[in-house]
Formats: C-alpha cells, sequence, structure tokens
C-alpha cells in the first residue's frame, strides 16, 4: 500500500535532453500536481509501455514544479536505454515522493560526486551550503557548471580534464582537517566514495556525515524488502529508513 505523502502519477515524457556522452535530462508532464518534497526523495518509475524490464526504477527528484517533474540520469542498462532511446511523447507510470531526506541545518557542508549532484543541485543553487565540492570523472560529465560555478563550488574531474585535478574527496579533506568548528555535511555518491567519506569522518571526528545510498530497489516504500541492506546495527530498508543515512549508521562505529 502506498503511505498518504506518497502518491500514484500517470506521465508522459515530453523532453529529453542529453546532457553528455550518455546523461540525459528528462521532463515529465503528470496528470495531477506532484505533492511536496524534500532534498533527498525519490519516485519509483515504472515503463508501462514496455514489457521488459517488469519492476520500476528508483530516480531521485532533479526538480519539480506543479505538474512537471524532471529528472536526471545516466544510461547503465536496460531501463535507462529505453528511457534514453524511446520517441517522445513516451507514457511511464510513477510513485513518490519516497524516502527521507538530507538534513537542514546551519553552515552545512556538501559533497557531490557525479550523478550524486542529482538530489543536491536545487539546494545548492539556492544556498543552503557553506562550502560546496562536487567531483566528475572527466569534462563529459560536467553539466551545469556555470550554476555551480556561480554558487562558488570547487568542481574537480578525476582526470584534470576540467577544474582541479583529482578526487573531491581529497579536496575535502584538505579543507575539512582546518575546520575548528563542527560541521554537518551532506554527501551524494558511489558508494566507494561514501566509504572514503566515512574514513574521513573517523579522522577528523568533528564532522558528521549524511549520505544517499543506492540500493536495487523494487517497490520503494519499505514492502518487498528488495533493498534491504546490513548494517552494524541490523538490517536497514533503503527505500523507507534512507536513502539518506549517517555514514556511522551504515559503515559503523
Ligand atoms: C534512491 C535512488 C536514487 C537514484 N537516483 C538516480 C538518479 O537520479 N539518476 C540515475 O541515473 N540513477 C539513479 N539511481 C540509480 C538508478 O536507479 C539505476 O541506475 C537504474 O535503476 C538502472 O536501471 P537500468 O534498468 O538502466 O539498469 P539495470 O539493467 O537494472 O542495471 C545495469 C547495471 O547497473 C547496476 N545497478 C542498477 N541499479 C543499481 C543500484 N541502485 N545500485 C547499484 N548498482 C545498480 C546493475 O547491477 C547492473 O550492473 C538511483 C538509485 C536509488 C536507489
Ligand atoms: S524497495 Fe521494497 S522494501 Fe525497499
Amino acid at each position: 500500500m502506498i503511505e498518504s505523502r506518497k502518491s500514484l502519477f500517470e506521465g508522459i515524457i515530453i523532453g529529453r535532453k542529453k546532457l553528455s556522452d550518455n546523461i540525459y535530462h528528462v521532463e515529465i508532464e503528470l496528470n495531477k500536481e506532484f505533492s511536496s518534497y524534500k532534498y533527498g526523495n525519490f519516485v519509483m518509475l515504472h515503463l508501462k509501455e514496455e514489457s521488459r524490464p517488469l519492476l520500476p526504477r528508483p530516480f531521485s527528484i532533479f526538480k519539480a514544479k506543479e505538474r512537471v517533474l524532471e529528472l536526471i540520469f545516466k544510461v547503465v542498462g536496460l531501463a535507462t536505454n529505453l528511457l534514453a532511446t524511446r520517441p517522445l511523447p513516451y507514457s511511464v507510470k510513477l510513485w513518490g515522493p519516497l524516502g527521507n531526506s538530507f538534513p537542514d541545518k546551519k553552515d552545512m557542508f556538501c559533497i557531490a560526486g557525479g550523478l550524486g549532484l542529482v538530489p543536491l543541485y536545487e539546494s545548492i543553487i539556492k544556498g543552503r551550503y557553506k562550502k560546496v565540492f562536487v567531483g566528475f570523472k572527466n569534462k563529459d560529465e560536467v553539466y551545469f557548471l556555470r550554476s555551480l560555478l556561480d554558487k562558488g563550488a570547487l568542481i574537480s574531474t578525476d582526470d584534470g580534464s576540467y577544474g582541479e585535478k583529482g578526487f573531491i574527496t581529497e579536496f575535502f579533506y584538505q579543507c575539512i582537517i582546518n575546520e575548528k568548528d563542527k560541521v554537518t555535511v551532506v554527501a551524494c555518491g558511489p558508494r566507494g566514495f561514501l566509504k572514503r567519506l566515512w574514513e574521513i569522518e573517523r579522522e577528523v571526528k568533528n564532522i558528521e556525515i549524511y549520505g544517499s545510498f543506492e540500493t536495487h530497489m523494487a517497490c520503494g516504500f519499505g514492502v518487498c524488502l528488495g533493498c534491504a541492506i546490513e548494517t552494524p546495527k541490523g538490517m536497514v530498508k533503503v527505500c523507507s529508513d534512507g536513502p539518506v543515512f549517517k555514514l556511522k549508521d551504515i559503515f559503523g562505529e
């Protein structure tokens, strides 16, 4: 059963833009207004015109206003390939907003790796963070560059093809070791990126990092257990207990 905050929507993909080699932005017109959402929430998207994949896929909410929802995705497999190539208009079904959200505190730092930027982008643009760090693999993945630069974000690429050269986690580390006050950090990116941030948190001590985690999901609202992962405190459901967790709750003390 879908809880009250979440609604089921019929949608039509009315716009699609290629942002880089394999990253796309889509606009989905919904059959009704999208209810209020928080940074970090996601939707489950079902490709109702296809016989496969049977299961819906989770995507972070990039933006939503009135009856238009915007998503950004990377082509990695069947569903994302279809989303990138099917002729428009293209009908989908979705439900959301789902999951918890990032904390909202004063003077937070924000760090995003690659597509981890999607759920954090709007809050960066609204100036919610004291410092912003964004890392990409290479210059082809550097989307929305100007607006990030306007917000004073430190940008790096792994190969140095844009901005600073190196992993963004290491630029974050260099900055955070000099912080005197306790800092809350919000983070989104691949698991290896979050794991490195956890190593930094353990070393630096005066920071608390909240990260958004990704798993395979089937329902998105706590029923199927498809997203359950083991933590030092027992099993958690990433969709309904998360996707945002304190790193220490996932990786351990
Ligand atoms: C809360 C949440 C928010 C997400 N937000 C976004 C987003 O904004 N943009 C975006 O591009 N993607 C996002 N993802 C990931 C997205 O759901 C997957 O990329 C998508 O389901 C892939 O579907 P597919 O059919 O194209 O690939 P599949 O054919 O299902 O898989 C292709 C490959 O990717 C791996 N894979 C697929 N999903 C995951 C996953 N969740 N974790 C680890 N490996 C996976 C598979 O094991 C396989 O190797 C999010 C995931 C979660 C849980
Ligand atoms: S995806 Fe079904 S319980 Fe999380």
